[in-house]
């Protein structure tokens, strides 16, 4: 599966649950904007049949490398950033990076690392080591009272639990737009179109010091299929980040823990 293949599937997938994506988007090409994607984000458990390194390789296949390292440190997480070597040919903006995060499981009670041990074990068909193409959604089933039982101890293994492994956001990189002065525009620009944003620490998290500002819409509620019933619970959100040059006048491609903390809550339950 070709690199444009594979993120336009991750989309298709990621719109169901996040219609305002689609709706943020037409808005901003409305006004002769085009969109580019700074990065994606996506979730698992760090266990070893679905971990960082497992859901890497559909996007290692495709020339993707592992270009940094973080810890979230409240959140019991690991994450790692995956870029696409750029073509010094292609003008253009690069690939989009992937980042993807896991839950630390010996971090929480036996009973979370038990419901997660359970689904993985009927997860069907079993997460293949080698899988050159992203099997998108939950491999499981999954009750709403074990959802709600796994958000007692953290909002991102409930999340997981309930969506499996797809797009959380896509980002969209606000350098690449010319019609927006700077992120609390196009932030001003989407609460007058009525989208709320996740206020969480403010909301811009991080600085052009740190390199990165980011903001972020809140998750709209969407049905999900639990085997005792539908219920509504936040699904994807949109973010929107922008880059400042570092020491040697080219943009940070990175990311900042810090400010990555405050934007995962924008999938919590409220
Ligand atoms: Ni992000």
């Amino acid at each position: 599966m070709s690199e444009d293949a594979l993120f336009e599937r991750l989309w298709d997938d990621y719109v169901q649950l996040n219609p305002d994506a689609t709706s943020i988007r037409r808005l901003i090409e409305n006004r002769g904007e085009r969109i580019v994607n700074d990065h994606i984000a996506l979730r698992t458990f760090d266990d070893a049949r679905v971990g960082l390194d497992w859901l890497a390789a559909p996007f290692e296949r495709l020339g993707y490398r592992a270009s940094g390292e973080y810890d979230f440190t409240a959140k019991k997480l690991n994450a790692r950033h995956y870029e696409m070597p750029s073509d010094p040919n292609d003008g253009g903006w690069a690939a989009p990076k992937v980042f993807i995060s896991a839950l630390r499981l010996d971090e929480f009670s036996p009973d979370l690392r038990r419901a997660v041990s359970d689904l993985l074990d009927q997860a069907s068909p079993a997460p293949a080591a080698n899988h050159d193409d992203l099997d998108l959604g939950r491999p499981w089933n999954v009750s709403f009272e074990t959802y709600e039982r796994l958000r007692a101890e953290s909002e991102y293994a409930a999340w997981v639990a309930a969506f499996g492994f797809r797009a959380n956001h896509f980002t969209v990189l606000c350098n690449a737009l010319s019609t927006f002065e700077d992120l609390a525009a196009l932030n001003a620009f989407l609460k007058t179109s009525g989208f709320e944003l996740n206020g969480a620490g403010g909301e811009i998290k991080g600085s052009p010091e740190a390199l990165l500002e980011q903001s972020s819409t809140l998750a709209p509620h969407v049905d999900v299929e639990f085997s005792d019933g539908t219920h509504r619970i936040p699904g994807c959100y949109y973010e929107f980040a922008r880059r400042y040059p570092g020491p040697d006048g080219s943009l940070f491609q990175g990311f900042v823990a810090k400010s990555a903390d405050r934007i995962f809550q924008s999938t919590d339950r409220r």
